[in-house]
């Protein structure tokens, strides 16, 4: 079973011609076959976290350590990361233009398998996967992400999910702008991958409406750079009736 492992992570960021420290020492395992919430208030650092592990420049790892069964996950670039069996859906997804969904999804799946999908399956698997997220068949043709709405978006990345089969996969906020039905139809796909038992699940959102659909096996509470309280499901709940106070007090969250 895989496993990624982070490990005393401090990660900074350049902003107005200064160095500011966002991640100060982050510990974390997760195991395929386990679904981790991070829950914490908006800008304790949970996008920064997800944005280190999946290798974007603008932040630099000043400390600690990112390793997928042993392997150094930062000495990877982007491709091996994902051949390696991670999937980082990021909080806003960037626009690929000239390029459809439907060749997107079919690179990525060459990609990371190492050989082209046999043309016959790959369009069953396509379609499956596409009826189970309620998404009209038309939206294979459409460039990726280019004027999605937030629903179409998150539901893009579910997609891809179910049909790249990681071994690790980090959501962030994939339940941002959805409504109810939406929720509940991404839910469901996190939930069809995650009950393979092959995936390894980070899911981090600010808010525990999404917890009410994906029952997370350990729940962490992210605050000002760290996590500062880990436990099982149950803390969602606390979360839910107390709110983040508790753990922002005195600290300068946005
Ligand atoms: N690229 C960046 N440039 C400047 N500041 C950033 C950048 N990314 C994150 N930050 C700052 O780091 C802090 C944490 O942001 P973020 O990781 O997005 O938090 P969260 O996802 O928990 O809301 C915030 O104060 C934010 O302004
Ligand atoms: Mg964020």
């Amino acid at each position: 079973m895989a496993t990624l492992e982070i490990k005393d992570l401090h990660v900074t960021v350049e902003a107005d011609n200064s160095t500011k420290e966002i991640l100060k020492g982050v510990d974390l395992t997760v195991k395929q076959g386990e679904t981790h919430a991070i829950m914490g208030p908006n800008g304790s650092g949970k996008s920064t976290l997800a944005y280190s592990i999946a290798g974007h420049p603008k932040y630099t790892i000043t400390q600690g350590t990112v390793t997928l069964d042993g392997e150094d996950v930062l000495e990877m670039s982007v491709d091996e990361r994902a051949r390696a069996g991670m999937f980082l859906a990021m909080q806003y997804p960037v626009e690929v233009p000239g390029v459809s969904v439907s060749n997107f999804l079919r690179t990525s799946a060459t990609a990371i398998r190492g050989e082209a999908p046999k043309l016959r399956t790959w369009v069953k698997e396509v379609k499956t996967a596409m009826e189970q997220l309620q998404m009209d068949p038309a939206f294979a043709e459409r460039n990726v992400n280019e004027g999605f709405s937030g629903g179409e978006k998150k539901r893009h990345e579910i997609l891809q999910m179910e049909l790249l089969k990681p071994k690790i996969a980090i959501l962030d906020e994939t339940d941002s702008g959805l409504d109810v039905d939406a929720l509940r139809q991404v839910s469901e796909g996190v939930n069809r991958v995650r009950e393979t038992g092959e995936v390894g699940t980070l899911l981090i959102t600010h808010y525990t409406r999404i917890l009410r659909y994906i029952k997370p096996d350990f729940v962490h509470v992210f605050s000002q750079g760290r996590i500062v309280e880990s436990g099982g499901p149950e803390l969602a709940d606390k979360l839910e009736a107390e709110g983040y106070e508790a753990y922002t007090k005195g600290g300068a969250s946005a």
